[in-house]
């Protein structure tokens, strides 16, 4: 059993998707156990982009990877169908790798209504994702178990009565506890720990656990992770309000985001942008749960002379409410030609690794496979 765990360790879109794409023909499952359709992991196949709401970043042209949907998540059927039908365009064979537990949420219309009736509070992706939630824990959610139970004549039951003829299979867990226990599995985070209802930077959070707990609510106590990394940009984005200690504006800002292409994959909207925040990360490698690092986008920063990098803020944050008034310190390194070459980003990943106490095991620079790097 060589079970992984890959979380956002910053504010999401760090490039989960495209790590466990490339890691996941060696896996027999790829789980996503938290969120919705507010995620969109970017992934690329033989050069086409592709974005996954709601399905796991699993390779589909390697035979091995099955996809989990967990009991975590709050589930968009429409989006999912959507997600399912794309692929069983691909190969009809596809939907029959695809399994969902019947204990997940549903994501009603009204919530996404609701979500828009709030104009973009804390600048949410208007995905239902809140009141989803919020109806969960009122005790007033639905879940795809009651949709098949009350074999309701409305769209959610005929999503899924149409998934399970394209091969999709709804299931309990322990009905499969037998065969996970026994299988390598990569758990798929969504988001990041700085949005985790728990330990991000509440309220400028999603409403989900996106540290390494939210693996454990889903279920899975009987397949824990061996280990956990956390997906980390050579650079920070954010998307919607709240602090960002190391946020930058002006033509640096658009140069880096053009740069980067930070662009929302969900929702198209221009991610904040900044230099990147080791205290922040140092927090989030504690509070998620997180082992080792990754560090992606190196490329996007070749050619700097130097690279900037918080290195500390005026006081060490502890609690979440200490990004508030933060104040950040840099300093500059060496920066890189060609991010291939290993040996040209030595100081910027010593100094990663002695404000987070934790290894950069994996760097990446560019979309393809051979653009993860293993140091
Ligand atoms: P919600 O989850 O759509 O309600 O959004 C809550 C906050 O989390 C907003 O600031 C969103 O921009 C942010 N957020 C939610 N999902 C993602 C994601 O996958 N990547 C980046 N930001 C996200
Ligand atoms: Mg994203």
């Amino acid at each position: 059993m060589n079970n992984i765990a890959i979380l956002g360790a910053c504010w999401g879109d760090e490039g989960k998707g495209h790590i466990t794409h490339n890691f996941s023909k060696n896996y027999d499952w790829i789980v996503r156990f938290n969120g919705g359709a507010n995620a969109g992991h970017t992934i690329y196949r033989d050069g086409v982009k592709y974005v996954h709401n709601l399905m796991p970043s699993f390779d589909w042209r390697s035979s091995r990877p099955k996809a989990f949907l967990g009991s975590g998540m709050v589930i968009d059927l429409e989006q999912l169908h959507k997600e399912t039908s794309l692929l069983n365009k691909v190969n009809t064979d596809i939907p029959s790798r695809i399994y969902v537990d019947l204990d997940a949420f549903i994501v009603l219309p009204e919530h996404k209504e609701e979500d828009k009736k709030l104009n973009g509070h804390i600048g949410s992706t208007n995905r239902g994702i809140g009141p989803a939630y919020k109806a969960k824990i009122g005790r007033t959610g639905i879940r795809i178990r009651d949709v098949i139970k009350s074999r309701s004549s409305d769209f959610s039951y005929f999503f899924i009565e149409n998934m399970k003829t394209m091969g999709v299979h709804f299931v309990s867990l322990l009905d499969l506890k037998k065969e996970f226990m026994s299988s390598d599995i990569l758990y798929e985070g969504a988001q990041g720990v700085m949005l985790d209802i728990n330990h991000g930077i509440y309220p400028y959070v999603s409403s989900s656990e996106s540290t390494i707990a939210g693996v454990y609510s889903a279920g899975f106590h009987f397949a824990a992770p061996n280990k956990v990394y956390g997906v980390a940009k050579v650079y920070t984005t954010k998307v919607g309000e709240g602090p960002f200690p190391t946020e930058i504006s002006g033509n640096a800002a658009e140069e880096l985001r053009k740069r980067g292409n930070e662009f929302g994959a969900t929702t198209g909207r221009p991610r904040r942008v900044g230099w990147i925040d080791l205290p922040a990360l140092d927090y989030a490698c504690q509070k998620g749960g997180i082992d080792s690092l990754i560090i992606t986008k190196f490329d996007i920063l070749n050619n700097i002379d130097r690279v900037n990098m918080c290195v500390a803020y005026d006081k060490r944050p502890t609690a979440s409410s200490d990004f508030f008034e933060a104040k950040p310190q840099y300093i500059t390194v060496p920066g890189w030609q060609n991010a291939k070459e290993k040996n040209q980003l030595s100081d910027f990943i010593n100094m990663v690794e002695d404000c987070t106490k934790c290894p950069v095991d994996y760097i990446s620079c560019g979309t393809s496979e051979s653009d993860i790097i293993k140091l």
